[in-house]
């Protein structure tokens, strides 16, 4: 494919390739299904919307993502549902060994969480509708025409309250996405993909075609043959006698975080003595950018693949900061994404390659401990909510409680590699590239470890003196709920829609 225009965005939900940051009014709703066959018509008849034409995006949308009880309840066999991933199946918060690597733990535990916390009810479907401003309650009653009353039950409106461009804390977020190669061009060969590159296979977020591995991932295939229906869908690439239905699909991971904005400036104040410049300083250190976005670490000359030359915001990497001097290793954007090559801190040529790859050669002990990042990516999808209030009101001490958090959402081709691992591997291990006793200072549980050696610091290294280190960080978020769900294209959706007539046809 030589172009991006040849890609088949009209199967694809549009959330895959739009944020959708032009319709700030958002009502996110978690359903189960009541009646699966008025389901499957409300289904059949749905304005979804698709990824055509960037230019000419209306003045709503509608996206829908379905959990594996989802679609269970609307009649998927369950062949076919075990074509998904083990995670998808099994459930964000369906196994304590997943909690504890997730760092849902302590208060954050899913047996004190809103929804989802309990395996056996997590929601069988995400609606998530937007609108330009002031425009949700009549696209939302244009979205639930009969059958839909009948179809679903509400489990739960999830709070969207419009805050803006900014995050609860004050930053402006959103400003780092990784740039899907639609038009398939760049090469995910090892031996090319030395630099970090923002620019991602579509198989690390769409199924169906080739990831960073140059491998399809697993994803239900139905052979036409058993179920003549499975002809609404396209054809493997990789297996053209079988019909694909996640072509087109990807993972969507849902996540209510709940930001205690008060308590986080409140904590900061007290830890640089009320001077507001060091309490910026060490607010913009924890994530990793000031609160307009700007980075911590010089632009870089050099071209990054992926990001435009004009990109003041992300035309960076952390080559020229190997010791967090300007931007703490421990930070948020630098764990969540560390921007580095296949081998980190760069290395070519063949001899060099090799020598690195057994393990001698580098300059520093901690160098190979980040992995590569390019298995690693996620495209955010979320929203924060709540309303604004700014470090110098929320350190008064009657600052207004609030509902404030995100509703963070990603979209992914492999839960485990991608979105597992990067709150995993990343966010929440206290040994993140050699840095100790600290987890990511914005989403960190702070639980000791088993030793008891404590994980509720934050380092940040001063090139003209000791390391400054903040200690007894409090727990600034917490979860409220989160599911895994499968957001379908558009052919696997009207597969889904057609399973009642399946049934019949088949009982005749
Ligand atoms: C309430 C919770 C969170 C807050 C307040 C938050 C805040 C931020 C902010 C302010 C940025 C910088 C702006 C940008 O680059 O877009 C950012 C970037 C990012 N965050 Fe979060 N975040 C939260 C949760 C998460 C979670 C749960 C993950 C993944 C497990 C995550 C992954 C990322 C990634 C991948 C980036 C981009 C890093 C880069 O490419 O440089 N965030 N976040």
């Amino acid at each position: 494919m030589k172009n991006s225009s040849d890609f088949n965005f009209g199967d694809l939900q549009a959330l895959l390739r739009f944020g959708h940051k032009k319709l700030p009014d958002t009502c996110f709703l978690l359903l189960n299904v009541q009646d699966a066959d008025a389901a499957k018509r409300w289904l059949s008849a749905a304005p979804i919307s698709n990824a055509l034409a960037a230019d000419r995006q209306p003045g709503t949308a509608l996206q829908i993502a379905f959990s594996a009880a989802g679609l269970r309840a609307l009649g998927v066999e369950e062949s076919v549902i075990q074509g998904f991933s083990d995670e998808f199946i099994t459930g964000m918060s369906g196994d304590e060994s997943r909690s504890r690597r997730l760092g849902d733990v302590g208060g954050n535990a899913p047996e004190y969480w809103d929804w989802g916390g309990d395996p056996q009810l997590v929601p069988h479907a995400l609606l998530l509708l937007y609108a330009e401003k002031n425009g949700i309650k009549v696209w939302r009653k244009t979205v639930e025409v009969k059958p839909f009353n009948s179809a679903f039950h509400l489990i739960r409106q999830l709070p969207t309250l419009d805050i803006g461009e900014i995050e609860p804390f004050g930053f402006v977020d959103g400003i780092s996405q990784p740039n899907i190669d639609w038009s398939r061009q760049q090469s995910t060969d090892p031996h090319q993909r030395d630099h970090y590159s923002n620019l991602l296979a579509v198989g690390e977020v769409v199924l169906g075609y080739p990831n960073e591995y140059r491998q399809y991932t697993a994803r239900p295939l139905i052979d036409p043959k058993i179920d003549q229906f499975a002809s609404i869908l396209p054809n493997a690439e990789d297996q053209p006698a079988l019909k694909d239905f996640g072509r087109n699909g990807s993972y969507l991971v849902l996540r209510q975080l709940d930001q205690d904005v008060p308590g986080f400036w409140k904590f900061l104040d007290q830890a640089v003595d009320s001077d507001p410049v060091l309490r910026d300083q060490l607010a913009a250190a924890m994530v990793g950018r000031q609160r307009d976005g700007s980075p911590l670490v010089p632009l870089s000359d050099d071209g990054i693949p992926g990001i435009p030359i004009d990109d003041k915001l992300n035309r960076f990497n952390y080559i020229t900061d190997p010791g967090g001097n300007r931007c703490p290793i421990g930070a948020h954007i630098r764990r969540t994404n560390p921007r580095t090559g296949d081998l980190p801190n760069v290395v070519t040529g063949f001899f060099n390659r090799l020598i690195r790859i057994l393990g001698f050669g580098l300059t520093r002990p901690n160098d190979d401990l980040v992995a590569s990042t390019r298995f690693h990516r996620l495209l955010r999808r979320g929203r924060a909510y709540g309303s604004v209030l700014t470090p110098e009101n929320a350190i008064k001490a009657n600052a207004p409680a609030a509902e404030r958090g995100l509703q963070f959402i990603c979209l992914v081709a492999n839960i485990n590699r991608q979105f597992e691992f990067v709150q995993n591997a990343w966010v929440m291990s206290s040994k993140f590239g050699g840095v100790q006793q600290e987890r990511d200072p914005l989403l960190g549980h702070r639980q000791p470890l088993k030793s008891g050696i404590a994980t509720d610091e934050f380092h940040r290294p001063d090139p003209d003196g000791p390391m400054r280190k903040t200690c007894h960080l409090p727990l600034f978020i917490t979860v409220r709920g989160g599911a895994y769900f499968f957001m379908p294209g558009l052919s696997a959706l009207k597969y889904i829609a057609s399973l009642s007539n399946n049934r019949k046809d088949d009982s005749l």
